[in-house]
Protein backbone atom coordinates (compact mmCIF):
# COMPACT_ATOMS: atom_id res chain seq x y z
CA UNK A 1 0.00 0.00 0.00
CA UNK A 2 0.68 3.70 -0.60
CA UNK A 3 2.62 5.58 1.99
CA UNK A 4 1.51 9.06 1.26
CA UNK A 5 1.74 12.16 3.64
CA UNK A 6 0.07 14.89 1.61
CA UNK A 7 0.98 17.49 4.44
CA UNK A 8 4.60 16.61 4.43
CA UNK A 9 4.28 16.88 0.43
CA UNK A 10 2.75 20.05 0.75
CA UNK A 11 5.85 21.68 2.95
CA UNK A 12 8.48 19.90 1.32
CA UNK A 13 6.78 20.93 -2.39
CA UNK A 14 8.05 17.07 -3.08
CA UNK A 15 6.02 14.53 -4.25
CA UNK A 16 8.77 11.14 -4.37
CA UNK A 17 11.17 12.60 -6.89
CA UNK A 18 8.86 14.34 -8.42
CA UNK A 19 7.49 18.89 -8.00
CA UNK A 20 10.40 21.14 -6.45
CA UNK A 21 11.18 24.82 -7.35
CA UNK A 22 13.22 25.09 -11.08
CA UNK A 23 13.63 29.13 -11.98
CA UNK A 24 15.78 31.71 -12.40
CA UNK A 25 17.41 33.12 -9.12
CA UNK A 26 15.47 36.19 -9.75
CA UNK A 27 11.86 34.71 -8.95
CA UNK A 28 13.41 32.41 -6.73
CA UNK A 29 13.05 34.78 -3.55
CA UNK A 30 9.33 35.64 -4.68
CA UNK A 31 7.82 32.53 -4.85
CA UNK A 32 10.08 31.37 -1.35
CA UNK A 33 8.03 34.96 -0.07
CA UNK A 34 4.61 33.07 -1.33
CA UNK A 35 5.55 29.93 0.27
CA UNK A 36 5.87 31.52 3.79
CA UNK A 37 3.09 33.57 3.18
CA UNK A 38 0.63 30.29 2.19
CA UNK A 39 2.32 28.52 5.66
CA UNK A 40 1.69 31.43 7.84
CA UNK A 41 -2.20 31.59 6.02
CA UNK A 42 -2.36 27.66 6.60
CA UNK A 43 -1.12 28.02 10.63
CA UNK A 44 -3.95 30.71 10.89
CA UNK A 45 -7.30 29.80 11.45
CA UNK A 46 -8.80 32.92 10.55
CA UNK A 47 -7.35 32.44 7.05
CA UNK A 48 -9.46 29.16 6.69
CA UNK A 49 -12.00 30.79 8.15
CA UNK A 50 -12.52 33.66 5.36
CA UNK A 51 -11.85 31.15 2.44
CA UNK A 52 -14.87 28.73 3.67
CA UNK A 53 -17.01 31.82 3.98
CA UNK A 54 -16.69 32.77 0.49
CA UNK A 55 -16.84 29.20 -0.76
CA UNK A 56 -20.61 29.01 0.98
CA UNK A 57 -21.55 32.61 0.26
CA UNK A 58 -19.67 33.60 -2.72
CA UNK A 59 -19.29 30.41 -4.27
CA UNK A 60 -22.20 28.31 -3.56
CA UNK A 61 -20.17 24.92 -1.77
CA UNK A 62 -21.05 22.24 -1.32
CA UNK A 63 -21.55 21.54 -4.75
CA UNK A 64 -23.93 18.54 -5.03
CA UNK A 65 -23.52 15.03 -5.34
CA UNK A 66 -25.84 13.87 -8.18
CA UNK A 67 -27.03 10.53 -8.83
CA UNK A 68 -27.03 10.33 -12.43
CA UNK A 69 -30.13 7.71 -12.51
CA UNK A 70 -30.74 7.70 -16.89
CA UNK A 71 -27.16 7.45 -17.11
CA UNK A 72 -26.89 4.41 -14.94
CA UNK A 73 -29.52 2.81 -16.22
CA UNK A 74 -27.52 3.68 -19.58
CA UNK A 75 -24.53 2.19 -18.35
CA UNK A 76 -25.66 -0.77 -15.88
CA UNK A 77 -23.18 1.12 -13.03
CA UNK A 78 -24.39 3.56 -10.26
CA UNK A 79 -22.58 6.90 -11.57
CA UNK A 80 -23.16 10.18 -9.17
CA UNK A 81 -21.98 13.37 -11.07
CA UNK A 82 -19.68 16.20 -8.58
CA UNK A 83 -21.77 18.93 -9.82
CA UNK A 84 -18.57 21.51 -9.83
CA UNK A 85 -20.66 23.08 -13.10
CA UNK A 86 -22.94 24.87 -10.56
CA UNK A 87 -20.35 26.48 -8.76
CA UNK A 88 -20.47 30.52 -9.28
CA UNK A 89 -18.51 30.88 -12.60
CA UNK A 90 -18.87 27.48 -13.92
CA UNK A 91 -16.11 25.67 -13.04
CA UNK A 92 -13.52 23.86 -9.72
CA UNK A 93 -11.73 27.33 -10.99
CA UNK A 94 -12.69 29.62 -8.24
CA UNK A 95 -12.28 27.35 -5.07
CA UNK A 96 -8.18 28.35 -6.36
CA UNK A 97 -8.84 31.32 -6.96
CA UNK A 98 -10.34 32.82 -3.65
CA UNK A 99 -7.93 30.89 -1.97
CA UNK A 100 -4.95 32.59 -4.12
CA UNK A 101 -6.70 35.86 -3.94
CA UNK A 102 -6.86 36.19 -0.22
CA UNK A 103 -3.23 35.23 0.12
CA UNK A 104 -2.24 38.02 -2.27
CA UNK A 105 -3.96 40.46 -0.20
CA UNK A 106 -2.77 38.96 2.98
CA UNK A 107 0.89 39.64 0.78
CA UNK A 108 -0.52 43.22 0.17
CA UNK A 109 -0.51 42.67 -3.36
CA UNK A 110 -2.78 45.08 -5.47
CA UNK A 111 -1.86 43.67 -9.08
CA UNK A 112 -2.50 40.05 -10.38
CA UNK A 113 -1.53 38.10 -13.50
CA UNK A 114 -3.04 34.74 -14.59
CA UNK A 115 -2.81 32.71 -17.49
CA UNK A 116 -5.87 30.90 -18.58
CA UNK A 117 -6.62 28.05 -21.07
CA UNK A 118 -10.54 27.47 -21.37
CA UNK A 119 -10.62 30.89 -20.00
CA UNK A 120 -12.53 29.50 -16.67
CA UNK A 121 -9.39 30.13 -14.78
CA UNK A 122 -9.11 33.44 -16.41
CA UNK A 123 -12.92 34.25 -15.44
CA UNK A 124 -12.14 32.84 -12.06
CA UNK A 125 -9.38 34.72 -11.40
CA UNK A 126 -10.90 38.02 -13.02
CA UNK A 127 -14.01 37.62 -10.57
CA UNK A 128 -12.11 37.02 -6.93
CA UNK A 129 -10.32 40.31 -8.31
CA UNK A 130 -13.38 42.24 -8.99
CA UNK A 131 -14.62 40.81 -5.35
CA UNK A 132 -12.19 42.18 -3.29
CA UNK A 133 -11.13 45.29 -5.72
CA UNK A 134 -7.33 44.36 -7.47
CA UNK A 135 -6.59 44.81 -10.58
CA UNK A 136 -5.86 41.86 -13.07
CA UNK A 137 -4.31 40.78 -16.02
CA UNK A 138 -4.77 37.60 -17.79
CA UNK A 139 -2.80 36.01 -20.73
CA UNK A 140 -4.03 33.82 -22.83
CA UNK A 141 -2.66 31.89 -26.26
CA UNK A 142 -4.74 33.52 -29.36
CA UNK A 143 -5.74 30.24 -30.30
CA UNK A 144 -7.72 29.64 -26.66
CA UNK A 145 -9.47 32.95 -26.80
CA UNK A 146 -10.55 32.27 -30.63
CA UNK A 147 -11.96 29.03 -29.30
CA UNK A 148 -12.88 29.92 -25.78
CA UNK A 149 -14.68 33.66 -26.89
CA UNK A 150 -17.16 33.70 -24.24
CA UNK A 151 -14.70 33.39 -21.40
CA UNK A 152 -12.82 36.02 -23.16
CA UNK A 153 -16.06 38.33 -23.02
CA UNK A 154 -16.71 37.75 -19.83
CA UNK A 155 -13.40 38.67 -18.18
CA UNK A 156 -13.26 41.99 -19.49
CA UNK A 157 -16.73 42.48 -18.47
CA UNK A 158 -15.30 41.54 -15.16
CA UNK A 159 -12.93 44.52 -15.71
CA UNK A 160 -9.86 41.96 -16.42
CA UNK A 161 -7.29 43.07 -19.02
CA UNK A 162 -7.07 40.15 -21.59
CA UNK A 163 -3.43 39.90 -23.57
CA UNK A 164 -3.53 37.69 -26.11
CA UNK A 165 -0.06 35.49 -27.10
CA UNK A 166 0.72 34.16 -30.76
CA UNK A 167 3.94 32.58 -29.56
CA UNK A 168 4.04 28.75 -30.00
CA UNK A 169 0.88 27.20 -30.51
CA UNK A 170 -0.83 30.05 -28.92
CA UNK A 171 -2.41 28.02 -26.29
CA UNK A 172 -1.66 27.09 -22.71
CA UNK A 173 1.78 26.82 -22.21
CA UNK A 174 2.57 30.01 -24.34
CA UNK A 175 -0.52 31.95 -21.99
CA UNK A 176 2.06 30.45 -18.97
CA UNK A 177 5.25 31.52 -20.28
CA UNK A 178 3.94 35.33 -20.82
CA UNK A 179 2.41 35.20 -17.09
CA UNK A 180 5.61 34.07 -15.84
CA UNK A 181 7.38 36.78 -17.88
CA UNK A 182 4.96 39.25 -16.59
CA UNK A 183 4.79 38.56 -12.97
CA UNK A 184 9.17 38.37 -13.05
CA UNK A 185 9.04 41.84 -14.35
CA UNK A 186 6.41 43.31 -11.65
CA UNK A 187 8.02 43.08 -7.84
CA UNK A 188 4.40 44.13 -7.20
CA UNK A 189 2.44 41.33 -8.59
CA UNK A 190 1.07 38.02 -7.51
CA UNK A 191 0.42 35.00 -9.84
CA UNK A 192 -2.48 33.41 -9.64
CA UNK A 193 -1.58 30.02 -11.31
CA UNK A 194 -4.50 28.32 -12.17
CA UNK A 195 -3.37 23.98 -11.57
CA UNK A 196 -1.91 22.22 -9.51
CA UNK A 197 1.54 22.80 -11.68
CA UNK A 198 4.84 25.10 -11.77
CA UNK A 199 7.25 25.74 -9.32
CA UNK A 200 6.86 24.87 -5.34
CA UNK A 201 4.37 26.26 -3.88
CA UNK A 202 1.64 25.72 -6.48
CA UNK A 203 1.08 22.13 -6.98
CA UNK A 204 0.93 22.27 -3.49
CA UNK A 205 -1.22 25.35 -2.36
CA UNK A 206 -3.80 24.58 -5.69
CA UNK A 207 -4.15 21.06 -4.32
CA UNK A 208 -5.00 22.21 -1.03
CA UNK A 209 -8.01 24.80 -2.33
CA UNK A 210 -9.04 21.84 -4.46
CA UNK A 211 -9.30 19.43 -1.73
CA UNK A 212 -12.52 20.93 -1.04
CA UNK A 213 -14.01 18.65 -3.67
CA UNK A 214 -13.50 15.49 -2.62
CA UNK A 215 -13.60 16.19 0.89
CA UNK A 216 -17.51 17.31 0.63
CA UNK A 217 -17.51 14.31 -2.12
CA UNK A 218 -16.91 11.82 0.83
CA UNK A 219 -19.11 12.77 2.79
CA UNK A 220 -21.86 13.20 0.69
CA UNK A 221 -21.65 9.52 -0.72
CA UNK A 222 -21.43 7.73 2.63
CA UNK A 223 -23.99 9.60 3.86
CA UNK A 224 -25.97 8.73 0.06
CA UNK A 225 -24.72 4.97 -0.02
CA UNK A 226 -23.68 4.62 3.74
CA UNK A 227 -20.05 3.14 1.94
CA UNK A 228 -17.42 4.31 -0.39
CA UNK A 229 -17.31 4.27 -4.08
CA UNK A 230 -15.57 1.66 -6.31
CA UNK A 231 -14.03 4.11 -8.28
CA UNK A 232 -13.40 7.79 -9.11
CA UNK A 233 -13.44 9.11 -12.34
CA UNK A 234 -11.63 13.08 -13.33
CA UNK A 235 -9.60 14.97 -16.66
CA UNK A 236 -6.47 15.86 -16.37
CA UNK A 237 -5.09 18.92 -17.58
CA UNK A 238 -2.42 20.33 -15.53
CA UNK A 239 -4.62 18.26 -12.69
CA UNK A 240 -6.16 20.63 -10.23
CA UNK A 241 -9.92 19.53 -10.29
CA UNK A 242 -8.65 15.58 -10.43
CA UNK A 243 -6.60 16.20 -7.35
CA UNK A 244 -8.66 18.12 -5.48
CA UNK A 245 -11.19 15.15 -5.80
CA UNK A 246 -8.88 12.01 -5.65
CA UNK A 247 -6.90 13.28 -2.08
CA UNK A 248 -9.51 12.74 0.02
CA UNK A 249 -9.05 9.08 -1.38
CA UNK A 250 -5.82 8.56 -1.80
CA UNK A 251 -5.63 6.52 1.46
CA UNK A 252 -8.51 4.07 0.88
CA UNK A 253 -7.36 1.07 -1.08
CA UNK A 254 -10.63 -0.20 -2.50
CA UNK A 255 -11.49 3.32 -4.55
CA UNK A 256 -9.98 2.35 -8.05
CA UNK A 257 -8.87 6.01 -9.36
CA UNK A 258 -9.03 6.88 -12.81
CA UNK A 259 -7.21 10.41 -14.70
CA UNK A 260 -8.99 10.67 -18.11
CA UNK A 261 -5.74 12.89 -20.43
CA UNK A 262 -6.59 14.84 -23.07
CA UNK A 263 -5.82 11.90 -26.41
CA UNK A 264 -6.08 14.18 -28.65
CA UNK A 265 -6.33 12.58 -32.01
CA UNK A 266 -3.22 10.45 -32.28
CA UNK A 267 -1.21 9.38 -28.95
CA UNK A 268 1.31 7.75 -31.06
CA UNK A 269 1.56 10.34 -33.14
CA UNK A 270 2.31 12.79 -30.96
CA UNK A 271 -1.13 14.77 -31.36
CA UNK A 272 -2.03 14.57 -28.09
CA UNK A 273 -1.77 15.73 -24.92
CA UNK A 274 -1.87 12.74 -22.90
CA UNK A 275 1.37 13.81 -21.08
CA UNK A 276 1.43 10.62 -18.95
CA UNK A 277 0.82 8.27 -21.06
CA UNK A 278 3.50 9.51 -23.57
CA UNK A 279 5.30 11.53 -22.13
CA UNK A 280 8.80 11.21 -20.11
CA UNK A 281 10.18 12.86 -16.61
CA UNK A 282 11.57 16.28 -17.27
CA UNK A 283 11.82 19.98 -15.81
CA UNK A 284 8.93 21.68 -17.53
CA UNK A 285 7.89 25.27 -16.68
CA UNK A 286 9.40 25.29 -12.83
CA UNK A 287 8.88 21.67 -11.95
CA UNK A 288 9.76 18.09 -12.19
CA UNK A 289 7.12 16.18 -13.86
CA UNK A 290 6.05 14.46 -16.92
CA UNK A 291 6.06 16.33 -20.26
CA UNK A 292 5.36 15.68 -23.35
CA UNK A 293 9.01 15.36 -25.63
CA UNK A 294 10.47 14.90 -28.78
CA UNK A 295 13.09 12.15 -29.56
CA UNK A 296 15.79 14.22 -28.36
CA UNK A 297 13.82 14.51 -24.92
CA UNK A 298 12.78 18.59 -25.95
CA UNK A 299 9.14 19.37 -25.12
CA UNK A 300 6.48 19.50 -27.93
CA UNK A 301 3.48 21.18 -28.34
CA UNK A 302 0.27 19.16 -27.33
CA UNK A 303 -3.09 18.90 -29.26
CA UNK A 304 -6.54 18.32 -27.73
CA UNK A 305 -9.60 19.97 -28.78
CA UNK A 306 -10.02 20.91 -25.14
CA UNK A 307 -8.33 24.24 -24.55
CA UNK A 308 -8.34 23.24 -20.65
CA UNK A 309 -6.29 19.97 -21.25
CA UNK A 310 -4.40 21.60 -24.32
CA UNK A 311 -1.34 21.49 -21.80
CA UNK A 312 2.39 19.34 -22.23
CA UNK A 313 2.75 19.19 -18.67
CA UNK A 314 1.19 17.70 -15.78
CA UNK A 315 1.00 18.75 -12.17
CA UNK A 316 3.95 16.54 -10.19
CA UNK A 317 1.73 15.01 -8.05
CA UNK A 318 -0.07 13.04 -10.82
CA UNK A 319 3.71 11.89 -11.69
CA UNK A 320 3.91 10.43 -8.30
CA UNK A 321 0.54 8.56 -8.20
CA UNK A 322 1.18 7.16 -11.68
CA UNK A 323 4.28 5.58 -10.66
CA UNK A 324 3.50 4.83 -7.83
CA UNK A 325 0.48 2.96 -9.89
CA UNK A 326 -1.79 4.95 -7.41
CA UNK A 327 -4.27 6.19 -10.48
CA UNK A 328 -4.31 4.78 -13.71
CA UNK A 329 -3.92 7.81 -16.08
CA UNK A 330 -5.21 6.65 -19.54
CA UNK A 331 -6.15 8.99 -23.11
CA UNK A 332 -9.78 9.57 -24.16
CA UNK A 333 -10.07 10.98 -27.87
CA UNK A 334 -11.32 14.05 -28.82
CA UNK A 335 -14.08 12.06 -30.47
CA UNK A 336 -15.17 9.99 -27.59
CA UNK A 337 -15.23 13.21 -25.20
CA UNK A 338 -17.48 15.29 -27.86
CA UNK A 339 -19.73 12.30 -28.14
CA UNK A 340 -20.00 11.83 -24.20
CA UNK A 341 -20.45 15.71 -24.52
CA UNK A 342 -23.87 14.84 -26.22
CA UNK A 343 -24.85 11.92 -24.33
CA UNK A 344 -24.50 13.54 -20.85
CA UNK A 345 -26.44 16.86 -22.25
CA UNK A 346 -29.43 14.69 -23.57
CA UNK A 347 -29.26 11.90 -20.50
CA UNK A 348 -29.09 14.01 -17.53
CA UNK A 349 -29.86 17.41 -18.64
CA UNK A 350 -26.58 18.63 -17.71
CA UNK A 351 -24.09 20.38 -20.72
CA UNK A 352 -20.36 19.40 -19.05
CA UNK A 353 -16.99 21.61 -20.44
CA UNK A 354 -15.45 19.53 -23.14
CA UNK A 355 -12.77 19.15 -20.47
CA UNK A 356 -15.00 17.53 -17.88
CA UNK A 357 -16.84 15.40 -20.99
CA UNK A 358 -13.30 13.69 -20.77
CA UNK A 359 -14.20 12.12 -17.92
CA UNK A 360 -17.78 11.15 -18.57
CA UNK A 361 -16.13 9.41 -21.63
CA UNK A 362 -13.69 7.60 -19.57
CA UNK A 363 -16.24 6.47 -16.76
CA UNK A 364 -18.24 5.24 -20.10
CA UNK A 365 -15.70 3.02 -20.91
CA UNK A 366 -14.64 1.95 -17.83
CA UNK A 367 -17.92 1.44 -15.70
CA UNK A 368 -20.15 0.02 -18.73
CA UNK A 369 -21.91 -3.69 -17.32
CA UNK A 370 -19.86 -3.55 -13.97
CA UNK A 371 -22.78 -2.49 -11.46
CA UNK A 372 -20.13 -0.50 -10.25
CA UNK A 373 -20.21 2.98 -7.47
CA UNK A 374 -18.42 5.84 -9.05
CA UNK A 375 -17.96 9.15 -8.85
CA UNK A 376 -17.47 11.49 -11.84
CA UNK A 377 -15.98 14.69 -11.27
CA UNK A 378 -18.40 17.08 -13.66
CA UNK A 379 -15.55 19.88 -13.23
CA UNK A 380 -17.55 22.70 -15.21
CA UNK A 381 -20.53 23.54 -17.47
CA UNK A 382 -19.94 23.89 -21.20
CA UNK A 383 -21.38 27.27 -22.35
CA UNK A 384 -18.14 28.07 -23.35
CA UNK A 385 -18.21 24.89 -25.75
CA UNK A 386 -21.85 25.18 -27.31
CA UNK A 387 -21.52 25.71 -31.29
CA UNK A 388 -17.38 24.04 -31.23
CA UNK A 389 -18.42 20.67 -32.43
C1 LIG B 1 -13.90 22.99 -16.76
C2 LIG B 1 -12.47 22.61 -16.73
N1 LIG B 1 -12.14 21.36 -16.34
C3 LIG B 1 -10.86 20.95 -16.30
C4 LIG B 1 -9.82 21.79 -16.66
C5 LIG B 1 -8.42 21.26 -16.61
O1 LIG B 1 -7.67 21.81 -15.57
P1 LIG B 1 -7.25 20.97 -14.31
O2 LIG B 1 -6.61 19.71 -14.80
O3 LIG B 1 -6.29 21.86 -13.61
O4 LIG B 1 -8.46 20.69 -13.51
C6 LIG B 1 -10.10 23.10 -17.07
C7 LIG B 1 -9.04 24.02 -17.45
O5 LIG B 1 -9.22 25.09 -17.93
C8 LIG B 1 -11.46 23.52 -17.10
O6 LIG B 1 -11.81 24.75 -17.48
Amino acid sequence: MLHYDASSAALSGYFGRFGGRYVPEALEARLAAVESAFARALADPSFDEEYRHYLKQYVGRPSPLYRAERLSAELGAVVYLKREDLNHTGAHKINNTIGQILLARRMGATRVVAETGAGQHGVATATACALFGLSCTVYMGAEDARRQAPNVERMKLLGAAVKTTDAGTATLKDAVDAALGAYAADPEAFYCLGSAVGPHPYPSMVRYFQSVIGQEARAQILEAEGRLPDSLFACVGGGSNAIGLFSAFLGDEGVAIYGAEGGGTDVAGLKTAATLSRGAPCVFQGTFSYCLVDEAGNPVDAHSISAGLDYPGIGPEHAHLKEEGRVIYEPVMDDEAVEAFGILSRLEGIIPAIESAHAVAHAMKRLRGTGRLAIVNVSGRGDKDLGRF
